[in-house]
């Protein structure tokens, strides 16, 4: 082969899966290859790919299907699975999509060099994760996007049961990265000059380590100089204990915002989902968030029409939504997952009612957001600039501690870093604002 050889990495799912790309990317990079955003001129094309609903899992097929050109024109190219799809379903890769040279488990991406040098020479290669795989964290050579903002894992995995979800199945059991070496990172990104840094796992607050638990690890990431911003997803309402809350309301660089998905308002559905609290427990955890952290915003994640929902349990969804009032809601209709317990219930919501009450949800939310988004107005927030907004590339876009997305207009800032935005127009799910120096932000 001649000429630099091109990666293209395709991501889907969730922030492990976005971060899990740059450490692909990076370890590429090492290899000598570049990126491209060109499927015709990628020497590799990795798909890397999520399993959560039906949906996301289908789509992994309709692109290998469009890809299978790119391999008759060019046999060297090395097509490659990777992430949950891959861990969880390649014995239908091989079988539908018999042009894949490569797949490979989230937990094996280390290995990712070596898998390709053995699809280049044997023709394929296969690594799976198995339950007693070591998992090495492949974060040194990671290759993070642009923007102010690093990822960390801490963990990977998940030992939750809850019976709707394949995540335990793709990314096995928990396992957690010593303290020194998340610190070692941190302290590595801030000297590239990353000011926030976002802690990753897909129950991050279960995370122990030794003696250390996870308010241990937030108080040691807040001490290392100059991290500016610190957060953390997901976390799981069973695991917030009151030494995560002291840190959240404590330590000057957690951020007032938390990610905490509820599933559903209704006792009944999330003791079928085995998620390990009630309605009144989820909300006891935000009064106590509440009223040690003022200010701070919340999101969620909500499924709706799980089996045997009733219009009942979807108000109470409904009500936990108007009683919480998050800042951002994530709801989708229930999906059935292979292999996982819900899959084998009864009481299959028809499609037409899930997606009228996804739709009632939804609407409900735009009202919340819409008055949580007005009482900003005329307030001034301190935000770290992330680069060119979506509205224009003229305009900047940033984010508020409280994670409220921040427009601001072209000539008004040109600079990168944390500027305080006094907010004077809402939209739907973003803010404008004009800088405002010398003002004192909230
Ligand atoms: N570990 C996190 C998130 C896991 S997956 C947690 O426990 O909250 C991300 C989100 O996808 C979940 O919060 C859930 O709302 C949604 N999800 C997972 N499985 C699903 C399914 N089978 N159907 C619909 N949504 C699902
Ligand atoms: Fe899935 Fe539950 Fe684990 Fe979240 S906590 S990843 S929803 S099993
Ligand atoms: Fe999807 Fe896997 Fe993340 S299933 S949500 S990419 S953990």
């Amino acid at each position: 082969m001649s000429g630099p050889r091109h990666y293209l990495i395709e991501t889907w799912g969730c922030q492990m899966n976005v971060h899990d790309s740059e450490k692909m990317a990076g370890q590429l990079s090492t290899m000598g290859y570049s990126p491209t955003s060109d499927p015709g001129a990628a020497d590799v094309i990795l798909l890397n790919t999520c399993s959560v609903r039906e949906k996301a899992s289908a789509k992994v097929f309709s692109r290998l299907g469009a890809l299978r050109h790119l391999k008759r024109d060019n046999p060297d190219l090395v097509i490659g699975v990777c992430g949950c799809v891959a861990q969880v379903e390649s014995a239908a890769i091989l079988r539908r999509a018999p042009h894949v040279d490569l797949i490979m488990g989230p937990r094996n991406i280390a290995r990712l060099g070596e898998l390709l040098e053995q699809a280049r020479r044997d023709g394929r290669s296969i690594s799976l994760a198995r339950e007693d795989d070591p998992v090495v964290f492949p974060s040194a050579t990671a290759a993070r996007g642009a923007g102010p903002r690093a990822y960390v894992t801490v963990m990977e995995g998940c030992n939750k049961t809850c019976t709707y979800c394949i995540v335990p199945f793709t990314r096995g059991r928990e396992v957690y990265r010593p303290v020194e070496q998340v610190l070692d990172e941190v302290r590595h990104l801030v000297t590239l000059g990353y000011p926030e840094i976002e802690l990753l796992g897909q129950n991050v607050n279960a995370y122990h380590h030794g003696p250390a638990d996870f308010a241990a690890l937030l108080h040691m990431v807040d001490r290392i100089p100059g991290v500016r911003r610190l957060r953390f997803t997901t976390s799981h309402p069973g695991h917030l204990r009151h030494g995560i809350v002291r840190a959240m309301r404590d330590l000057p660089s957690v951020c007032n915002h938390l990610h905490l998905p509820a599933q559903s308002g209704s006792d009944a559905i999330l003791a079928a989902m085995r998620r390990g609290y009630t309605r009144d427990r989820y909300i006891s955890r935000i009064d106590l968030l509440r009223s040690a952290i003022p200010g701070i915003t919340f999101s969620t994640d909500l499924i709706v029409a799980f089996p045997g929902e009733t219009d009942e349990d979807f108000e109470a969804t409904l009500s936990l939504v108007r009683e919480v009032e998050f800042d951002q809601v994530y709801a989708f209709t229930y999906s059935p997952r292979p292999g996982t317990d819900a899959a084998h219930l009864d009481g299959t919501v028809p499609e037409a009612l899930a997606r009228e009450r996804l739709q009632r949800l939804l609407a409900l939310q735009e009202q919340i957001s819409a008055r949580r988004n007005e009482a900003t107005i005329g307030r001034t927030f301190e935000v770290l600039v992330d680069g060119a907004s979506r509205l224009s590339p003229t305009t900047l876009q940033g984010r508020t501690t409280c994670n409220r997305i921040v427009h601001i207009p072209a000539g008004t800032a040109t600079r990168a870093g944390f500027l305080n935005v006094r907010i004077t127009r809402v939209h739907a799910h973003s803010l404008t604002g004009i800088p405002a120096e010398g003002a004192t932000a909230a």
